[in-house]
């Protein structure tokens, strides 16, 4: 019998959270991940992108990782000439963003503010794909506001090249919270032809048991805060052992080593608590009965005291 082959794991995007430094601190850290997707290029009026835009996506920052870079344009000039420059770094795949639902974004018809104008996406991809040198995929909702727009757009995309969909459970209009609607992303299943990806709310072994078994043989998932909240959940689910004492050394040494770089970066100890308490938000789960413990760390005002306050949650 062949043996089915382990499945594929993304890290998801997080802006302002999974940066260059992050991605590489994090796959240092922690096992499990075979592809990441960079947080969105944020789309300019003029279509010369500025170099500092993309720095962090530069080769140099992003070595020794599978890395897809996300752009979230809505005019095809900017398109073009923004997935085009990152070919020229290298970039065999690039991401369309149809899922981000914040107001700013989706009010201004981007993201999945995108999701209910199926014609405006389809005459985009027209006029973007054959002048658009790498592949491209698309993380997208199950709609903005009706789970309905999945549905009527996905057939639409059937007729397209694109290397896969990745589909975030949820509706625009939920923004992060409530819950996913798993009937729904199985809708969505025999609405198209392309490959897709699972995205919302994998946390335990026994949340990406569930649906890699109700949603067989789809092999591949895409995980985002759960990577903060349970960094381990890679391991576990390909099966990496790491015993209770190397885990809580894990810990340690993945949050020392994201603030040693990221203090390297930054300038300043006002960026670099700001950027700590970003990922505490999620991290501070990974410390069962600790978690009213965070408030220390996202009050602290000084170096010292945050560190102080980070002691106390990795008990030393
Ligand atoms: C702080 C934050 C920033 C995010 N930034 C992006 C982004 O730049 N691009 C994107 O496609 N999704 C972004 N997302 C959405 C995530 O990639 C993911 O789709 C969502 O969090 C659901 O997955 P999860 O439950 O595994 O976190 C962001 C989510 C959060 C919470």
């Amino acid at each position: 019998m062949a043996s089915i082959p382990p499945p594929c794991l993304y890290m998801a995007p997080l802006k302002g959270i999974t940066d260059s430094l992050f991605r590489q601190v994090y796959l240092r850290n922690f096992p499990g991940i075979d592809r990441s997707m960079a947080p969105f290029v944020n789309p300019q009026r003029s279509p010369r992108y500025p170099e500092k835009l993309i720095a962090d996506l530069l080769p140099e920052k992003n070595q020794d990782l599978e890395l897809v870079p996300q752009v979230l344009n809505s005019d095809a000039e900017g398109f073009i000439a923004l997935g085009n420059r990152l070919h020229e770094l290298g970039y065999g795949e690039i991401n369309w963003n149809l899922g981000c639902p914040v107001k700013m974004v989706a009010g201004k018809k981007r993201g999945s503010g995108l999701l209910p104008h199926p014609d405006t996406i389809v005459d985009l991809l027209e006029r973007v794909l054959p002048q658009l040198k790498p592949a491209l995929s698309i993380k997208m909702r199950l709609g903005y506001h009706s789970h309905e727009e999945a549905l009527v757009l996905l057939p639409r995309l059937d007729p397209f090249p694109l290397a896969e969909i990745i589909i975030h459970a949820r509706l625009g209009a939920q923004l992060y919270s409530g819950p996913v609607h798993l009937d729904h992303f199985d809708r969505c299943r025999t609405h198209t032809c392309h490959r897709l990806v699972y995205n919302g709310d994998l946390v335990t072994l026994k949340d990406f048991n569930t649906l890699a078994a109700r949603f067989r043989p789809l092999d591949r998932w895409m995980i985002g805060r759960g990577l903060l909240t349970n960094p381990f959940l890679p391991s576990e689910i390909k099966g990496i052992s790491i015993s209770g004492d190397e885990r809580a050394k894990c810990l340690q040494l993945f949050h020392d080593d994201l603030y040693a770089a990221l203090k390297e970066r930054l300038s300043g100890p006002g960026h670099l608590l700001g950027r700590m308490k970003q990922v505490w938000i999620y991290f501070i789960h990974a410390f069962a009965g600790k978690e009213k413990l965070v408030k220390k760390i996202t009050r602290a005002s000084t170096e010292q005291s945050y560190l102080k306050a980070v002691d106390t949650v990795l008990e030393r």
